[in-house]
């Protein structure tokens, strides 16, 4: 097997590029990469990366002729960014993805399409319901909209061009690895250099926290055995509110639970985001490895202290982009 993992440099993608090359030694594995401020070569020095964007089908082409499958990871990741600059998920997030399908399409390659659950939009804290891959689309911002957009597109490549895509949606990654500008590794590293975590309004939004690894062991499972033209959900019931998480993150690092300041909201903040991934569970055997949020979150926590210059070198300019936003 021949792997092109687009955005491999970036959290999620290397995550996978290591899961894979560990799970399956034998296959030989290629990164797209436009190396962004979230990329980073140095993420993925095992394996070969091609430097490009995947909205330039000349590049695109190349790289795709050259393997079996695509994995495409590639996007503009962050919501707060999208509520103050939206066109580069224009742009990637939709124009980059019609590209990769153009050039499945064109070379018989197969696709397997990244997602996040925020394409449903948000559910209210006291819903019993969890989404399901056919819960109807009702994305809230520029990124959850772009992510849905590029669902769509890929869908309408199955069903009217033949291509052999799935597409997963999963919820909030958390581990190692991950850009400074999230709302985990920020509130670490802000412990870290001696200031005080930020919560956004009162706190009580709910995430779905799934390990990475465990993010990527779903997706090869859908590549190697999901159906085409399927969507299957990835989630751990992980759920927690973020005041919650703050606080196990102040204890871990010795700090009082109570250490944390209360910042402006994010603009049309989804409330609560859950999953229930009992397709993949019962379709494809999937289970998560990660079921203990708080030593996960250890591990993560000791990951950003060994590994002060991966993270460094983003941190002021991330903390300056906040500081525009009030947050
Ligand atoms: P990230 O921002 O850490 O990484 C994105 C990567 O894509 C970077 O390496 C970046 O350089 C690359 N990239 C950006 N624009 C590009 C372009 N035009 N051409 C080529 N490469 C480009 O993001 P992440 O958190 O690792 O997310 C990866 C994927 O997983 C995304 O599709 C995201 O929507 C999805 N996802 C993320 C989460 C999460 O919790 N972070 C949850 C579910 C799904
Ligand atoms: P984030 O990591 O940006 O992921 P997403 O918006 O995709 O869920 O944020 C996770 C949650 O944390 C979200 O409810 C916003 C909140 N948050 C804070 O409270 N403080 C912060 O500094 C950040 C970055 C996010």
């Amino acid at each position: 097997m021949k792997l092109l993992v687009t955005g491999g440099a970036g959290f999620i993608g290397s995550n996978f590029v290591h899961h894979v090359r560990r799970e399956r030694p034998d296959w030989e594995v290629i990164v797209f990469d436009a190396l962004t401020y979230a990329g980073n070569r140095a993420n993925v020095p095992e394996v070969e990366v091609i430097q490009g964007d995947v909205a330039d089908a000349e590049s695109v082409d190349a790289a795709v002729a050259r393997v079996d499958a695509v994995v495409h990871f590639a996007a503009e990741s962050h919501n707060d960014n999208s509520l103050h600059s939206p066109w580069p998920f224009v742009q990637t997030n939709l124009i980059g993805t019609y590209t990769v399908l153009e050039a499945v399409r064109k070379h018989g390659v197969r696709l397997h399409h990244i997602s996040t659950d925020e394409v449903y939009g948000d559910l209210e804290l006291d819903d019993p319901a969890k989404f399901l891959p056919d819960t109807p689309y009702n994305p809230s911002s520029p990124y959850s909209s772009t992510k849905a957009g590029s669902d769509l597109l890929v869908r309408a490549w199955v069903r009217s061009f033949g291509v052999a895509a799935t597409i997963s949606n999963c919820s909030n990654n958390y581990g190692p690895f991950q850009h400074v500008e999230k709302f985990i590794p920020r509130q670490i590293t802000e412990i870290l250099e001696g200031r005080r975590p930020k919560l956004y309004g009162a706190g009580q939004n709910v995430r779905d926290w799934i390990h990475a690894d465990d993010h990527s062991s779903g997706v090869l499972a859908v590549l190697e055995r999901g159906r085409t033209g399927e969507t299957y959900l990835i989630g751990a019931d992980g759920e927690r509110d973020n005041k919650s998480v703050v606080e196990m993150i102040l204890s871990l690092m010795g700090h009082d639970a109570t250490d944390y300041d209360h910042v402006n909201d994010r603009p049309g903040h989804d409330m609560r985001y859950a999953i229930d991934a009992s397709k993949l569970r019962t379709e494809l055997g999937w289970e998560p490895r990660y079921r203990d949020f708080e030593a996960g979150l250890a591990a993560t926590i000791d990951w950003y202290r060994q590994n002060v210059a991966w993270w460094k070198s983003q941190k002021e300019a991330t903390e300056a982009k906040y500081q525009v936003l009030g947050r």
